[in-house]
């Protein structure tokens, strides 16, 4: 699977969010990818929404994963300052990755290894020819 999106606002990239959201599936993992302040935390708090959470979701800088509660548990997860191993280790993410709540991880390429196979992958990405507020999403699964 390989799909393409663009949005030309950050509400549109939330709408596109909540609209994965409310298709994700127990077990799911889902991988932001993209440069800092591209819109992967304007992405998860649409995604968040469509999983019918209704705490207010930010972005998890210094606990690294923040639990939600909503149609599904949600994990979210931002791994950019994340310097070991070790470090997610004490997150007891193989718990998560592998268990049956939703888990969303910002900067996901950082700990590319201990993503699941089957993860989802989502890039934002700007493009410099276009208007300012204009994002790529790209959409991959492998098999
Ligand atoms: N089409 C768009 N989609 C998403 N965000 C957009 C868009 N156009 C402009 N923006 C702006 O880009 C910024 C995205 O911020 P956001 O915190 O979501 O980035 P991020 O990728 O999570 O950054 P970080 O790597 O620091 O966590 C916001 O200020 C948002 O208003
Ligand atoms: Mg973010």
């Amino acid at each position: 699977m390989n799909e393409r999106f663009e949005t030309y606002s950050p509400v549109e990239t939330e709408a596109f969010g909540e609209k994965m959201g409310r298709e994700a599936k127990a077990g799911q993992v889902y991988c932001l990818s993209g440069d800092l302040g591209v819109g992967k935390t304007v992405f998860t708090k649409g995604f968040a929404k469509g999983l019918e959470v209704t705490e207010y979701v930010t972005s998890p800088t210094f606990a690294i994963v923040n639990e939600y509660e909503g149609r599904l548990p949600l994990y979210h997860y931002d791994v950019y300052r994340i310097s070991c191993e070790e470090e997610m280790e004490d997150t007891g993410y193989e718990d998560y990755f592998y268990g049956e709540g939703v888990c969303l991880v910002e900067w996901a390429e950082l700990v590319k290894d201990l993503i699941p196979q089957d993860a989802i992958w989502i890039t934002v990405e700007k493009d410099y020819t276009k208007d300012d507020d204009y994002r790529l999403i790209t959409i991959r699964q492998e098999g």
